[in-house]
């Protein structure tokens, strides 16, 4: 208990690392729960702050000839890529991949598109990836990015809105390593 107090304290008084205050957040989260808004906000910006996302081009896009001029587009953007595969995935392997959505009326139908065709899966590498690469590729619905983004340009509806985009860091590693080993980055 001692140790635990004294861990806390340094905690609080000397966050020194992202790490740190991430543990700071989630105590106080744990006392005062959802409506300690605050440490969520803080917590939330502290996990977009690395320098690493992963993406895939879509089978839509990939059946409309847009796997080069996406890939060029991605690099045109400054992110540099760390891994590249084409490569497809099985229906059970994209339910895999979507679990987090499989509550949602379109989990079937992301999974059976997903699964319909070749894709490209990608490990990009910017400052601050996930928003830059999210900012970049615009809005999940092609009809509302922003012009000139990779989703605007390429993306034909919801479903099939050109590329995928980690939302997290966390997520990040997770979608990366469902597709890469960590011999295959550079
Ligand atoms: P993606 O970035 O691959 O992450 C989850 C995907 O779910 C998203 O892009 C969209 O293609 C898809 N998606 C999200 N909302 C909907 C929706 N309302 N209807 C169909 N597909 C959706």
């Amino acid at each position: 208990m001692t140790e635990f107090y004294f861990k806390m304290s340094g905690y609080i008084f000397f966050p020194s690392s992202q790490n740190k205050i991430q543990h700071w957040c989630s105590f106080w989260q744990a006392f005062y729960g959802n409506s300690f808004t605050f440490a969520q906000i803080i917590k939330k910006s502290i996990k977009m702050t690395g320098n690493i996302t992963f993406t895939m081009i879509k089978p839509k896009a990939m059946e409309n000839g847009n796997m080069g001029k996406i890939i060029a587009k991605i690099i045109e953007g400054g992110f540099k890529v760390k891994a590249l595969k084409l490569t497809s995935l099985t229906k059970e392997q994209a339910m895999e991949f979507y679990a987090v959505h499989k509550e949602r009326p379109f989990y079937n139908g992301l999974t059976d598109f997903m699964s319909s065709g070749p894709i490209v899966a990608a490990i990009l590498e910017k400052d601050n990836a996930i928003k830059a690469y999210r900012d970049y590729i615009g809005a999940t619905n092609p009809s509302d990015a922003e012009e000139g983004t990779i989703r605007a340009l390429y993306g034909t509806s919801i479903e099939a809105n050109a590329v995928h985009g980690s939302d997290s860091d966390e997520n990040a590693q997770i979608e990366a390593g469902f597709f890469f080993s960590k011999r295959e980055w550079v």
